[in-house]
């Protein structure tokens, strides 16, 4: 790989910029004399400080957002704000995409990651990758609807797999934990309209087996650790 296609991937700028700063003598090259923009490093094994400090080569990035209610599951929005708003400035020249949508007002777990084939096979419909939901609701579960759920419901315009519905609160607010397999276009507040119900509050809190870390505040953004990462890539 090019010198100056490696440090814009590691987000020292644009490959104008990094031409520029390799230009300035800022970039070194171990076992390397002459630095060029032109000059062909190995990613994995080259040694190339900028400023002195080690340029770490990373291809992808994996973050976990707890997504605040405003926000939509998009890159890019002529009007509203998207969740790559919230995507701390050192993460944004990896161009992530969030794993999956929720909807404008649910709130919790959205995976943003460039790493395509993992984006694929967490939304592919024939791998029925869990998710689970705390959804906050209008009317307290009924015991049926545990067993209606648990069956599968027809949505008109398709079946539902089978989902685990468990209550949380038969106070108000009347609270219920959902885990579904599938992930269409509004499912869990259509599955509870169909009980007559409504969902008034939804928080997305696990896929597959990442959970939403109750110290990530509501806004927030951080990097998968080795071990979630593992976990999710199994
Ligand atoms: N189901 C919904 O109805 N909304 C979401 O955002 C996610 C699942």
């Amino acid at each position: 790989m090019r010198l100056d296609k490696f440090l814009a991937e590691c987000g020292f700028g644009t490959r104008t910029e990094v031409k520029k700063l390799i230009k300035s003598g800022c970039v070194e090259v171990k076992g390397d004399e002459k630095v060029r923009p032109e000059t062909h490093i190995d990613e994995n094994s080259s040694e190339i400080f900028v400023n002195g400090k080690k340029a770490d080569y990373r291809k992808f990035v994996y973050l976990i957002l707890n997504k605040p209610s405003g926000f939509i599951s998009a890159t890019w929005d002529k009007k509203l704000p998207t969740v790559i708003d919230l995507v701390p400035e050192e993460y944004i020249h990896f161009d992530v995409s969030p794993v999956g949508r929720l909807d404008i007002d649910t709130e919790g777990l959205l995976l943003l990651t460039n790493d395509g084939d993992l984006n694929h096979r967490l939304l592919s419909p024939k791998n029925h990758v869990p998710k689970t939901y705390i959804a906050k609701l209008l009317n307290p579960v009924k015991n049926e609807d545990i067993e209606t759920f648990k069956k599968g419901m027809d949505l008109g315009d398709f079946e539902t797999l089978p989902s685990t519905l468990e209550i949380i609160s038969q106070n108000e607010p009347y609270t219920a934990k959902v885990t579904i397999c599938e992930g269409k276009f509004h499912q869990v507040k259509r599955m509870f309209e169909k009980v007559n119900n409504k969902v008034l509050y939804l928080k997305r809190i696990k896929m597959k087996n990442l959970i939403l870390d109750e110290n990530l505040d509501l806004g927030k953004v951080r990097e998968l650790t080795n071990e979630e990462l593992e976990d999710l890539l199994k």
